[in-house]
């Protein structure tokens, strides 16, 4: 009973920030995102009647603070599979969790794959992403393939996500321009709590099905400068919350608004990228691939940034052969 899978981070062009339900993770409204082909975990999980107890390693290290939330997945998986030994969990990322990228997605989307599997559950992919928004939010996204749209649904099993489009329907990068060197001071779940105090929230609940619907005409067109627009004013919106929350929550860096005048300004040199920036300091980029290079290089000259990776359109969470253990 061992399995081990590999997930994707996404990034979300069309945001989810706010819960309606905290127990279950419902969304107040749907989302939309990309998965990104070079920030992954892989997740071995093996259920065992000798185990003791649930023995969790993520990235090397037994003390991280995650643990509560992965066993409480874990139980929720074992409630489904009427099993009752405990797990060793083994968890890989290919990206710095310090880094405040979205590791909770891909960390989550992983271990629904791994965990389900070991657990002798034939779950199909809508199961597997209600489970994953369990854990997660974020992370039903990381389990269907390329650009993906989550439903913001009424109940748990109407809330999942599915592939929109897959992963070659459009060559685009996304490069992560990494600023942060610490996990995120305002966790997600903190942000979303203090957002219902914005008085911003009301209007973006009003015209974010609008936003969905638009997204979807411009993916159907191809559109890169439409596509750009939409996903700027959309982080703006996010950020603009954060910043009216019931503590403003500012998540940028002194980069990260470097990074905004540097795009616009090529933009305005006629170079067409754009950016969207989740809750936190990183920025990503998207081009065209035949632009990928030129804004590799012209963001290499901004001192501040740690690492900069280049993402195309990945698939979805999978099970893969070799285990970590
Ligand atoms: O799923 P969580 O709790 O990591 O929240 C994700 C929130 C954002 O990344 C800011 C937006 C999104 O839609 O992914």
């Amino acid at each position: 009973m061992k399995a081990t899978a590999i997930a994707p981070a996404n990034i979300a062009l069309i945001k989810y920030w706010g819960k309606k339900d905290e127990q279950l993770r419902l969304p107040i409204n749907g989302s939309i995102s990309v998965n990104l082909s070079n920030l992954q975990t892989i997740t071995t999980v093996e259920f065992y009647p000798d185990y003791q107890a649930d023995i969790i390693t993520i990235d090397g290290k037994q003390d991280d603070k995650e643990t509560e939330r992965i066993i409480q997945h874990l139980n929720r998986i074992r409630t489904l599979a009427n099993l009752y030994h405990k797990a060793k969990v083994v968890s890989q990322s290919n990206f710095p969790k310090a880094a405040g990228l979205a590791s909770s997605a891909s960390g989550f989307a992983a271990l629904t794959v791994a965990a389900s599997k070991a657990g002798g559950l034939g779950l199909s992919e809508k199961k597997l992403s209600i489970l994953a928004r369990q854990g997660s939010g974020s992370a039903c996204r990381s389990i269907p393939d390329g650009f993906v749209e989550w439903l913001e649904g009424d109940s748990s099993e109407t809330s999942y996500a599915y592939s929109l489009f897959p992963y070659s329907y459009w060559d685009i990068a996304i490069i992560v321009a990494v600023l942060g060197d610490e996990q995120k001071k305002v966790s997600s779940t903190k942000g979303m709590e203090a957002a219902k105090a914005s008085p911003l929230l009301a209007t973006r609940r009003k015209r974010v099905n609008y936003r969905i619907k638009m997204f979807k005409k411009i993916m159907k067109e191809r559109d890169f400068d439409e596509l750009g627009e939409l996903i700027e004013a959309e982080a703006f919106e996010l950020h603009a919350i954060a910043l009216t929350s019931a503590e403003a929550i500012v998540y940028w860096k002194p980069e990260t608004i470097e990074i905004i005048h540097l795009v616009r300004e090529l933009r305005n040199e006629g170079l067409p990228i754009y950016f969207t920036i989740d809750a936190g300091p990183n920025v990503y980029i998207i081009s065209e691939k035949e632009n990928t290079k030129r804004a590799y290089n012209e963001l290499k000259q901004i001192k501040g940034i740690r690492k900069i990776i280049i993402n195309a359109p990945a698939a979805g969470a999978r099970l893969i052969k070799e285990h970590l253990f």
